[in-house]
């Protein structure tokens, strides 16, 4: 059977609510939760499905936590796994970086032959630009909890959907 895990910040509040909400809806005897702060290649590397917690911080930038295992990251063959990113971010506060955090870890991912699923329509969403952006569509799934927060667990429930399909 396919070990799927999430894989987020145990320190990160809203980061992980919002996993909280997708262990909710996924079943949970089939996910693995994994602390990104204590994440090493191996068990990176041990998992065939990887749903990953991105936040944006500090203008457009990926969290201390996930730039620390970059390196590590661009050393690994991810040819064959499927990763799905959720992102974090605020639209209204920092409209021109929105949700750049998931666009920079998709593009290091994608280098080292992973296969993003979970894509999402960037339609109901209010911002200037997004380096998570691809033909109109994020490369995951796009939280705002700041402006946003009421939706979230409709969000989460209709990409749950679609990630049982594309990780099949
Ligand atoms: C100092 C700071 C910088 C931020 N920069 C961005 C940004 O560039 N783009 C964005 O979309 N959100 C940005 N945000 C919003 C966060 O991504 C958002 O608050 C998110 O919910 C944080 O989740 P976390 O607390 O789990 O890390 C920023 C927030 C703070 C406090």
């Amino acid at each position: 059977m396919n070990k799927t895990a999430i894989i987020y910040s145990f320190n990160t509040k809203k980061t992980g609510k919002v996993a909280a909400l997708i262990q909710e809806a996924y079943s949970k005897d089939v996910i693995e939760i994994v602390n990104a702060e204590e994440l090493t290649e191996e068990l990176f590397l041990s998992f065939d499905h990887i749903i990953m917690g991105v936040a944006t911080w500090f203008d457009g930038e990926l969290p201390n936590f996930w730039d620390e295992f970059v390196p590590a990251l661009e050393e690994l063959d991810l040819t064959g796994k499927k990763i799905a990113l959720f992102g974090l971010g605020d639209q209204k506060g920092y409209p021109e970086n929105f949700l750049d955090g998931v666009g920079i870890m998709g593009e290091i991912l994608e280098a080292q032959g992973a296969a993003l699923v979970g894509f999402t329509s960037s339609e109901g969403y209010e911002f200037e630009s997004s380096r998570a952006l691809r033909n109109d569509q994020f490369m995951g799934l796009a939280i705002d909890y700041e402006n946003q927060g009421s939706m979230n667990t409709e969000r989460v429930a209709a990409w749950v959907e679609q990630l049982k399909k594309e990780f099949a």
